[in-house]
């Protein structure tokens, strides 16, 4: 059975001294919930958060990684050094990290499978623009996503992955995708996953949805079927907020 993750994505916000203050925060909410849980911290907030996360259930991720363990590449982080910081999830191939950086698929692709190699759980972002939404092609759009990125990884590693559909027009628009788009999108996904994998493989891959998710919006979207928790920004920087989505469905 899938067991649902709710994973707060911190973007380029918090200094190290304010990431511990909030991490702090988090951990009774966390000890709480009955999902998986995780924050997705800035690089520079890696260490300090992870001391603080040791012994909870509050898993440590980081935002991005490069594809090589080490080389030329200024400015960038290796799976290697998100290893030596016990970095469990990474957040890879996010809307704005395509759409500011340039990252296309091809490059989302060297670094998912490189994120396996090296034993770290990818968070692999998809999602269409308000354009292609309006346009009705978000179907081929992610699709296409899919393909490339999940090119040359096999079914074995698929319960390893978590895919967050993340529709562009709903990041921190407050405008969030309706539940039944989200799950229209989420169970288009687990078919797709289902043609490329096998039914047993797509029934255990967990599929998250992004966008504008708020303690008031996440009970409906985890009514879904296909919706297996939520990869939350805006949100997760507030301790009350983040601590009513962890614990979502509790009494
Ligand atoms: P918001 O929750 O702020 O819309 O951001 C979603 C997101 O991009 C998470 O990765």
């Amino acid at each position: 059975m899938r067991k649902p993750l709710i994973a707060g994505n911190w973007k380029m916000n918090k200094t190290i001294a304010e990431a511990v203050e909030l991490t702090e925060s988090l951990l009774p909410g966390a000890a709480s919930a009955t999902v998986e849980t995780a924050i997705c911290v800035p690089f520079t907030a890696l260490q300090e958060v992870g001391r603080v996360l040791e012994g909870s259930s509050l898993a440590l991720g980081a935002q991005n990684m490069h594809e090589e363990e080490s080389g030329a590449y200024t400015g960038e982080i290796s799976p290697l050094m998100l290893n030596e910081l016990k970095v469990t999830y990474v957040i890879l191939g996010h809307s704005e990290r395509r759409m500011y950086f340039a990252e296309t698929d091809r490059t989302v692709n060297g670094k998912i499978r490189s994120a396996l190699r090296h034993g770290l759980r990818p968070i692999v972002c998809v999602g269409e623009s308000l354009e292609i939404r309006e346009a009705g092609t978000q179907k081929d759009w992610v699709k296409d996503q899919i393909l490339q990125g999940f090119e040359g990884i096999s079914g074995d590693m698929l319960e390893r992955i978590t895919i967050a559909y993340e529709p562009i027009w709903a990041i921190g628009t407050g405008r969030t995708a309706s539940s039944a788009q989200a799950e229209e999108m989420c169970g288009f996904i687990r078919d797709l996953m289902g043609r490329m994998y096998g039914e047993n493989a797509a029934c255990g891959v967990r599929i998250l949805y992004g966008g504008s998710v708020k303690p008031d919006n996440i009970g409906e979207l985890m009514s879904m079927d296909n919706i297996d928790g939520a990869l939350v920004g805006g949100a997760s920087l507030s301790a009350a907020d983040f601590t009513a989505l962890m614990n979502v469905g509790a009494e």
